[in-house]
């Protein structure tokens, strides 16, 4: 068991079912292959996001957890670190109203950045084929949003796993330093943040870190989230505003 025990579940599974599967078809497949379709079958979190046309089952995490917090409003500008293949930007393009489809003046904007190009999504900006780590990427950033401040940073970064766990963490860390940091510059006072990453000793750390410039920073596992990964969220918010030295 990957997560520690003091990391609470904070989400109910809202009435969603394992179905019945049969697995005759997997019979003469490798282990590892019959363990990934077993999975893929399964997984209730799939199965919906077909359904309701997201790119992937990672919709579900947001949703969980903008479900319980309501940070993205209409009207709310979003930039999606990590976004591809681009189901965070579904969610949060939808519920900020930056594609229009609400009835509500409020229009929000939603920029979405991920190293890899992924395929456009009605209403957000996207910028594929870019670090958000970089200078340029930031900067091109800040130009989209012009004048406007940000209400809500997310990151889903992950980088490439190395299998060097320690590696591994200190990647992860690093885009998650490079997200607050981003967050803090373009941030109104009163936003939102949420940055992903894996269960680690370095998370408190993290965690103190943004707590300087947050009111309530959180750690979350939703339920979305597979029990045997090792990833957590931390959500903060009321941004406390960057006060002049
Ligand atoms: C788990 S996926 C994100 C899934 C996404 N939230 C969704 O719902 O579709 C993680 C993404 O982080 C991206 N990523 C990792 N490091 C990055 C970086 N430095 N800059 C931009 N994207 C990065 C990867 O390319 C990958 O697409």
């Amino acid at each position: 068991m990957l997560l520690s025990p003091m990391i609470k579940r904070f989400f109910s599974t809202g009435g969603v079912h394992l179905k019945q599967v049969t697995f005759r078809n997997l019979r003469g497949k490798k282990v590892s292959s019959q363990q990934w379709l077993a999975r893929q079958l399964t997984d209730p979190y799939i199965e919906k996001a077909r359904m309701m046309n997201f790119r992937c089952r990672s919709a579900f995490k947001l949703t969980e957890i903008d479900d319980r917090f309501r940070i993205l409003q209409p009207g709310f500008n979003v930039i999606d670190c990590g976004a591809a293949p681009g189901s965070w930007t579904q969610v949060a393009v939808n519920r900020v109203n930056a594609n229009g489809k609400k009835h509500d003046d409020r229009r929000g904007k939603v920029i979405s950045v991920d190293r890899n190009n992924f395929h456009p999504i009605d209403g957000a900006i996207i910028l594929g084929n870019s670090d958000f780590t970089s200078a340029e990427t930031q900067e091109k950033i800040k130009v989209y949003l012009g004048q406007e401040r940000v209400d809500v940073v997310l990151s889903d970064m992950a980088p490439n796993a190395t299998g060097i766990r320690e590696m591994d963490v200190e990647n992860i860390l690093n885009l998650c330093y490079s997200t607050l940091r981003f967050a803090l510059q373009v941030s109104r006072t009163g936003a939102s943040l949420i940055v992903k990453l894996w269960q680690c000793k370095e998370s408190k750390q993290l965690e103190d870190d943004i707590s300087k410039y947050y009111e309530d920073v959180r750690v979350m596992k939703p339920n979305a989230s597979r029990t045997d990964s090792a990833e957590i969220f931390l959500m903060a918010r009321e941004f406390k505003g960057v006060v002049a030295p």
